[in-house]
């Protein structure tokens, strides 16, 4: 027999001025972490931002290189950042923006990739805290509660024992 299923993912659209302060101030430092992206060869600047439990507010942004998979994505950046100078911080937020070729903030947000999406959840699971994902647009925010509402059906340590 073979069954259908659907997946609901929840997530909720805010505009910039209706966002609390504390996520205000992290998305504007995503915004800002974007004019240090080092991006020569896409010329698309991602800045993302982490904020740990303890208040402090961690940048990221794109870093690539001449030989192309040898670069990394903002959000690794700032995670893998974050970890190495504060380890055993939980992450409790994440927010990502972009500009796109022209310099101008991307209409339509960014959301990470695969493997940002995986490197993620290694942190909302190593602490057992979930991470609320921002992602920002020109013409709103897309608030995430938990990194696992973007990777339906992830491989995770858990999955090796089973
Ligand atoms: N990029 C990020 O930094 N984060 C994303 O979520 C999407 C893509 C970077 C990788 C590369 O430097 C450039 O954007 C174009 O793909």
């Amino acid at each position: 027999m073979q069954q259908e299923k659907k997946l609901i993912i929840n997530y909720q659209m805010c505009e910039y001025s209706s966002l609390s302060p504390d996520d205000r101030e992290l998305v504007d430092k995503a915004m800002k972490m974007t004019e240090a992206s080092y991006a020569p060869y896409s010329n698309f600047h991602v800045g993302a931002a982490v904020r740990l439990e303890s208040g402090v507010i961690v940048g990221g942004c794109n870093q690539e290189n001449a030989v192309y998979p040898a670069g990394l994505c903002a959000e690794r950046v700032a995670v893998f950042s974050s970890q190495a100078q504060y380890p055993n911080t939980k992450i409790l937020s994440l927010a990502i923006s972009a500009r796109n070729t022209e310099g101008e903030f991307v209409t339509v947000p960014v959301s990470p990739c695969g493997s940002c999406r995986q490197v993620i959840l290694e942190q909302e699971m190593r602490f057992n805290q979930p991470i609320r994902i921002l992602l920002v647009g020109q013409n709103g925010v897309f608030i995430f509660n938990s990194i696992r509402d973007l990777l339906p059906f992830a491989f995770s340590e858990e999955s090796l024992g089973s």
